[in-house]
């Protein structure tokens, strides 16, 4: 058996042996730079140093990183599913390249981890038109040992690695390596590499990122890199012989706790166990979220939402279950305190808020959950009973199937029924959801509600809106300030104006210093000296998170988007209003910056001239 820890460990140290620094993991929450809102990969923070910024600590790095991947959300309930991993990776920056790499990806395989060599199998890049067959790591391959009938060629949807959706980004061809199971083990018929039944698991790959991903193809690098990723969770179920990623040291105790709560067993299979991996996987990824560094909260919008998601589909399958869902607070902290606590030691550190925010999201959906369950109950009988009546009517009727827009929306806003989740409630009972109808129930309710928000505002026209004009602008030069002083890691995480002043809150770990909120303020002021224009303009939402224009992560943005720039320095998307010119701000003055909740700063600041006081 080995465990998380050893196999972490062993990673670490076998690639620092060969001249690697461990360079360490950072935030889970994307940095806004790709427009990506999760780390999705090892590679991600260090994109700037594949494309050829020099990296602090050298050219050979490794590390395990923390990803969370979204898409596969409803596959979890699986064998194989996560929708937080550890990745496992090194890089060479500009380094070493395929003869280095097959070497030591081999011996790592062989030696540490004993397998065996006449059993490897590997796949390598086909070639097209932006990048040439991979002979030259078939080749090493073979020289290594890897037997030639085990090594495949195959096409760029499965053998090239890129960030989706990016552009700017860098990328390559891969080499993947697989160890499947014998016939026995699998107990089908003999199959090859392209068959899914599971037998060919990837265990990791290198990707040999030498081309730059732009609007119309891909162009060369000046660096030849490595990156390198091996998926811990899987691979340490692989390498304990099981084909259950859910028995590994990482969730055995989550799963037991379960079991022993329920009274049902996990090994029985079917709903329960379906459910207990659901409320585990998800109660990980929260824990890991909400403890993170840049720590988010449930909210509905972007990342917060997608949280908020992951908590709900928890809470329901505790009822599945037939737990209480407080026994989320037990298997975060069976998380926190036995499995992540010394990998991740902030994760101990902020115990208790990760607990009390799990709690509050808990009490907060179990206020509504029972009641909406009903009001989808009745939903679904309205439709049957619909479905009935006009087939006695007409033979010939085409039965309704889907749920409406209206009444999913419905769900959400009154009940607190993530979209998704209705989707599961619909699909279990044969149902799909009128998901184009739901948006636009959102989009209405939106107007309306922006409509009651600018008629206030306008009816309310007087000096005091115009302070509030001006100090939203101060808002958007103090963002810019901050993340110019303090890191570009910064990111807005609420902001509330009063005639009076603005409060700003921000993702820092710790408090400011007297000189940071100085630079800040000297900063604000100077570009309110320089009396910059305040430009507004519309754009489609994806150029605009391409010229890296700051937004709130908010999957609600439209396709066109407002935008507001001051000169470069700070360019939001935002709907305004805003001051015409910083020159119409005064002076601006920070009067509090403290601790908002957990990693999480809040500054109050005022404009001296709008009369306000501390
Ligand atoms: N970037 C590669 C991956 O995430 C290593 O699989």
């Amino acid at each position: 058996m080995i465990t998380s820890k050893q196999l972490r460990d062993k990673w670490l140290s076998f690639y620092e042996g060969k001249g690697h620094v461990n360079i360490g993991a950072v935030s889970l929450i994307g940095d806004g730079t790709t427009g990506v809102m999760f780390n999705v990969a090892g590679m991600q923070p260090l994109m700037p140093y594949l494309l050829g910024k020099p990296h602090p600590a050298g050219k050979r790095l490794c590390n395990v990183q923390g990803c969370v991947r979204t898409v596969d959300i409803d596959s979890v309930g699986d064998s194989t599913h996560f929708t937080f991993f550890e990745m496992m990776g090194n890089w060479s920056l500009g380094d070493y390249f395929k003869k280095e790499k097959t070497a030591w990806t081999f011996e790592l395989l062989t030696k540490e981890f004993g397998l065996d060599k006449d059993k490897i199998c590997s796949t390598v890049f086909a070639g097209n038109e932006s990048a040439p067959r991979d002979d030259e790591t078939a080749e090493l391959l073979v020289s290594l040992g890897i037997k030639r009938e085990n090594i495949f060629y195959l096409d760029k949807s499965n053998n090239w690695w890129e960030l989706e959706g990016t552009v700017g980004t860098p990328c390559g061809p891969d080499n993947e390596w697989f160890y499947p199971l014998t016939d026995e083990e699998c107990g089908r018929k003999p199959c090859d590499i392209n068959c899914p039944c599971g037998r060919y698991v990837e265990i990791g790959n290198d990707v040999y990122m030498q081309y730059k991903k732009t609007e119309t193809g891909y162009v060369p690098l000046e660096n030849k890199n490595v990156d390198t990723g091996f998926g811990l969770d899987r691979m340490l179920a692989f390498l304990n012989g099981l084909t259950d990623g859910y028995k590994t040291d990482l969730f055995s105790g989550a799963i037991a706790h379960l079991e022993k709560v329920s009274g049902k067993r996990y090994d029985d299979g079917g709903d329960a166990r379906k459910a207990m991996r659901i409320i585990a996987d998800h109660t990980r990824t929260a824990v890991m979220l909400i403890g993170d560094v840049n720590g988010i909260l449930p909210s509905n919008t972007g990342a917060g939402y997608i949280l908020r998601r992951l908590m709900r589909r928890a809470i329901r399958y505790c009822k599945a279950l037939e737990i209480d869902s407080a026994e989320l607070l037990n298997v975060a902290k069976i998380f926190i305190e036995d499995v992540y606590g010394e990998a991740y030691p902030l994760l101990p550190q902020k115990e208790e808020y990760i607990l009390s925010e799990i709690a509050r999201e808990t009490e907060r959906f179990e206020a509504t959950l029972e009641k909406g369950m009903k009001e989808f109950e009745k939903t679904v009988a309205g439709i049957e009973r619909k479905n009935e009546f006009m087939a006695k009517q007409d033979p010939a009727y085409v039965k309704e199937t889907a749920i409406g827009g209206k009444q999913a929306f419905r769900l959400y806003d009154t009940y607190g029924f993530p979209l998704e989740l209705t989707e599961e409630l619909a699909a279990e009972r044969g149902y799909t959801v009128d998901a184009a109808g739901f948006e636009l129930a959102f989009k209405e309710h939106q107007e309306k509600s922006h409509a009651v928000a600018e008629g206030q505002f306008k009816g309310g026209l007087s000096d005091t809106s115009v302070a509030t004009t001006r100090l939203h602008t101060a808002t958007h030069l103090l963002n810019a300030a901050l993340k110019q002083v303090l890191s570009p890691d910064v990111n807005q995480k609420g902001s509330n104006i009063t005639p009076e002043r603005l409060r700003f809150d921000f993702n820092f770990s710790r408090p400011m210093t007297e000189e940071e909120i100085r630079a800040v303020e000297d900063l604000v002021n100077e570009k309110i000296g320089e009396d910059i224009p305040v430009v507004f303009e519309e754009m489609p939402y994806d150029r605009a998170r391409e010229e890296g224009i700051v937004g709130v992560f908010d999957n609600k943005y439209g396709d066109v988007v407002k935008t507001y720039s001051i000169g470069t320095f700070s360019r939001e998307m935002c709907g305004g209003p805003h001051a015409e010119r910083t020159g119409e701000l005064g002076h601006f003055r920070i009067v509090k910056e403290q601790s908002s909740s957990s990693g999480v700063r809040r500054i109050k600041a005022v404009l001296d001239d709008t009369g306000a006081k501390n």
